[in-house]
């Protein structure tokens, strides 16, 4: 697939990028500076085998050949960034893996989110788009590590059913026990901050820790 990635700049841009070009799909990486895609994507290419590279441009740039295209931006960007590419990703697969989370003394936390989830609000914003919602809760550091894939499941949320199945027929290249059916978009409000709970954990055992599923 040709996918594309918005905020593919940042360390869960790169992190996807990387393992889903290695799985043989064309990844382009996006962001609101040419340059800044473009530097990105040489250090990403330095980095894999031989003859397998990653695109770079605009966010804009990027989306507009893709056959997919990945939500990867801090919350507080994703709507005004989702806003100016309605018309771009019409049509579209759009995964959303935002996790809204805040932070105080206590540490990670979910935020309110009014239409329940990123995902949900992305979906309302791109409304002729199919929005999935779906690795929230795999590491950057993991995926950028060049090792085999850990030993996770992906959950994947959607309210339609061919665009969770492409999604999830992604999960093996990110994901050792690759993607499940989650349920319905709106589910992503449990994903999302669940994501508060695996970092209190990864701090308390310095960790990377992740979500697999049992009992399949
Ligand atoms: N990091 C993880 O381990 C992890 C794991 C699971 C999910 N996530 C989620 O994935 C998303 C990206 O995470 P990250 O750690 O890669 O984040 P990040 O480094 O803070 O941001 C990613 C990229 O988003 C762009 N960006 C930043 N602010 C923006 C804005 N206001 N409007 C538009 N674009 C903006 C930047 O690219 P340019 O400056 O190049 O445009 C940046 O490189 C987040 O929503 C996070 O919750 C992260």
């Amino acid at each position: 697939m040709q996918i594309a990635i918005l905020g593919g700049t940042g360390p869960q841009g790169r992190g996807l990028a990387a393992r889903f070009a290695r799985d043989g799909h064309q990844v382009s990486v996006g962001s609101r500076k040419a340059d800044r895609a473009a530097q990105v994507a040489e250090e990403l290419n330095d980095r894999l085998p031989s003859g397998i590279t990653v695109g770079a441009g605009t966010n804009l740039d990027v989306v507009t050949d893709a056959d997919l295209t990945i939500i990867a931006v801090p919350f507080d960007g994703q709507a005004a960034l989702l806003a100016d590419l309605v018309d771009a990703l019409a049509g579209q697969v759009v995964v959303n893996c935002v996790n809204p989370l805040g932070f105080d003394k206590q540490g990670p936390h979910g935020i309110e989110v009014p239409e329940g989830s990123a995902a949900e609000q992305a979906a309302s914003i791109l409304d002729r788009s199919t929005v999935v919602a779906g690795f929230h809760h795999l590491a950057a550091s993991v995926l950028l590590d060049d090792g085999p894939v850990h030993d996770e499941t992906v959950m994947v949320c959607g309210d339609d059913a061919d665009a969770k199945a492409t999604v999830i027929g992604l999960c093996g290249a990110v994901a050792k026990r690759g993607g499940v059916d989650a349920g319905p978009l709106r589910n992503a409000r449990y994903l999302e901050p669940l994501t508060a709970v695996l970092i209190s954990i990864n701090k308390a055992y310095k960790a990377h820790s992740g979500i697999a599923i049992s009992g399949l």
